[in-house]
């Protein structure tokens, strides 16, 4: 079985091991410290983050759902590490859609995520259990699509934005897409009708700025 090092030791790390598995990875949990690495008690080996050098000829995953620190780790290692995807066996992908994700780096697609098509995606992003994407959506990088999100069709999803659990954006119209700023909180639950601006959060149904 191939290692993967997966970068994090936290309940979402140990679900991103569970799609390494079902990809046929040993995933491999990397530990920021010694506090962390201490308090592993799950199946699967841990390592440090400064013995991540001795595996560097392994692929990698970055198993952190808040964006800033996905950015910061991929920072640290880029040039140095290689970032693979991970996709769960279970999402599907519209017409040429699977190629298109498939072309980046570091993006982990979680069970039951589906994609439909003419979907632009940056690198590292989460698109957590059930998401679904509609057509002619872009999502630029570093983006956590939350378990059960529904982003319809043209839509822009700005670059670090965390669409909370369950939330939908509807649609945009014509051809303006529906824009959400970049590293903009939707809510749980809420129902996105029209833009969002950057640096915000949104709740509710229909979604309103309180942040
Ligand atoms: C939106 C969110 C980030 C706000 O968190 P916060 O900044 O700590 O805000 P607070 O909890 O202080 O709430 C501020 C107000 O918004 C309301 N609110 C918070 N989240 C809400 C939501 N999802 N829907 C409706 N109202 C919400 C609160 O009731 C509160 O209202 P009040 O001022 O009238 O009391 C958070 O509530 C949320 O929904 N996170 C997403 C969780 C998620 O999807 N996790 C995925 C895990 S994989």
């Amino acid at each position: 079985m191939n290692l993967i090092g997966i970068f994090g030791t936290s309940g979402f790390a140990r679900e991103v091991g569970d799609i390494a598995l079902a990809q046929g990875y040993q995933p491999l949990y990397i530990a920021r410290d010694q506090t962390e690495l201490d308090a592993w008690s799950f199946a699967g080996t841990a390592i440090l983050e400064s013995e991540v050098e001795i595996y560097r000829e392994i692929g990698f995953a970055i198993g952190i759902g808040e964006n800033a620190i996905r950015q910061k780790v991929a920072r640290r290692f880029a040039g140095q590490l290689k970032f693979i995807n991970l996709i769960h066996p279970s999402a599907t992908f519209g017409q040429g859609q699977r190629q298109i994700v498939e072309a980046r780096q570091g993006m982990i697609v979680c069970a039951g995520v589906r994609f439909t098509n003419n979907i632009q995606v940056g690198d590292f992003g989460v698109f957590n259990l059930n998401a679904t994407i509609g057509h002619d959506v872009i999502v630029d990088d570093f983006v956590n699509i939350a378990p059960g999100a529904h982003i319809s069709g043209n839509v822009h999803i700005g670059p670090r934005c965390w669409i909370g659990t369950g939330a939908a954006i509807n649609q945009g119209q014509g051809d303006t897409k529906l824009h959400i700023g970049t590293d903009t909180v939707i809510g749980s639950g809420s129902v996105v009708v029209k833009a969002c601006e950057s640096h915000s959060v949104y709740v509710g149904i229909p979604a309103k700025k309180i942040k």
